[in-house]
């Protein structure tokens, strides 16, 4: 071997070395009592929380240090995200899954007119797809802020709204926001607050149509249905399931916007940013947006408002780790 070789070769075992490091730098969150103390006592701070007894304030920081250990374990076994401390850390895994991620696809015989397909005219073909897009940044149309779904877990109604306002700002120019409280109160195929499926909430957006947030606020629990007496009712046409293709959707993203989408949030309470990855079986419990994408990732939108991930996003890996069901991908058109 010539010297120069030898040479590269230690170089490149340096540089390996290096960034080899850099991943695996991450600070273990796990601390000695009185510095855990502190941070609970900053997680409560920043969160707002209040526990009605000491027996129960024990009990929810035994619960925290506990999704601390998980969070450490997370950070090492997936570097290329950050996991840590959220408005979830006192939740156990239990409470959080039945809670936060409780989307179920229904069995195939409640499937009503769902895969109505039906889009205005044939799809413009991309023969380059940008290797990024956001359509916060590029469009098309604009996006409403973050949202929050509180303690009324109605994914696929935030879901629909998002896409369906995405749609109105390019295709008529409006800016809307619409209701997701007409979805829960209004939908009787969904399960008001315990869930639901983008089918269905398309459905009724189809056939009903939706008043906007203002007419029709958003009070995070089922309420009598107001639809009557709410104003203008705003429809779409129809919906389509998309073929799960990546480059498909990409496509889909770019010229008709915002797709509702399912996924796996199993590991979600703990995340802040990065390039979620999983290790399958994955299950669908989860319904989100998507928003873009990059060379390794989709980027979604979430409704646990903006304090939680990347102002209320996440990235998943596009690989077959992050837990997102392409198969269930579905887009409105007016
Ligand atoms: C506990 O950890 C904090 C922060 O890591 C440090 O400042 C403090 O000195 C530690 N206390 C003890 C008793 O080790
Ligand atoms: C904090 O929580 C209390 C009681 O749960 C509530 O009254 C108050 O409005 C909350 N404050 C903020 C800033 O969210
Ligand atoms: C599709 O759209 C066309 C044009 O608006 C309409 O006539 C037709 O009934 C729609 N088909 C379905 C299945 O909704
Ligand atoms: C869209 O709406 C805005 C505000 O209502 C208006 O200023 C603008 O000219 C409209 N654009 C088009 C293309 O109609
Ligand atoms: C849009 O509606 C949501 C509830 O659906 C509400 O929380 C939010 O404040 C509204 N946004 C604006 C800009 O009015």
């Amino acid at each position: 071997m010539n010297k120069q070789l030898i040479g590269k070769i230690i170089f490149l075992l340096i540089i390996v070395q290096v960034f080899g490091k850099k991943l695996n730098s991450q600070k273990s969150l796990i601390n000695n009592k009185s510095q855990q103390q502190r941070d609970f006592q900053k997680f409560k701070k920043t969160y707002n929380k209040s526990y009605e007894s000491n027996e129960l304030e024990s009990y929810r920081f035994n619960v925290f240090l506990e999704n601390i250990k998980q969070a450490d374990r997370l950070n090492n076994e997936n570097p290329s995200a950050q996991y840590g401390i959220t408005q979830f850390s006192d939740y156990t895994i239990e409470e959080f899954l039945s809670l936060y991620a409780n989307v179920k696809p229904p069995s195939q015989v409640d499937i009503f007119d769902s895969y109505v397909q039906n889009t205005s005219g044939a799809e413009e073909t991309l023969v380059n797809l940008p290797q990024q897009w956001d359509i916060r940044v590029n469009g098309p149309g604009q996006l409403q802020q973050v949202k929050a779904t509180g303690q009324c877990f109605c994914d696929c109604a935030f879901s629909a709204t998002s896409t369906v306002e995405n749609l109105y700002s390019f295709q008529q120019n409006q800016t809307l926001n619409l209701s997701e409280q007409q979805l829960v109160d209004c939908n009787y195929r969904s399960q008001g607050c315990n869930g639901g499926w983008f089918t269905d909430a398309y459905d009724y957006v189809k056939y009903t149509g939706l008043a906007t947030s203002s007419r029709y606020p958003y009070i995070g629990m089922k309420g009598v249905c107001r639809e009557q007496q709410v104003g203008q009712l705003y429809k779409i046409k129809g919906y389509k399931n998309l073929p799960k293709d990546q480059n498909s959707i990409k496509q889909a993203l770019i010229t008709n916007g915002a797709i509702s989408v399912a996924v796996d949030g199993s590991n979600w309470g703990s995340y802040i940013r990065g390039i979620y990855k999983a290790s399958p079986p994955f299950q669908i419990n989860k319904g989100v947006t998507i928003i873009g994408y990059g060379p390794n990732y989709w980027l979604l939108r979430n409704n646990w408002g903006t304090i939680w991930g990347e102002m209320g996003h996440i990235r998943v890996a596009n690989d077959g780790t992050g837990g997102i069901f392409l198969e269930n991908a579905f887009q409105p058109n007016l």
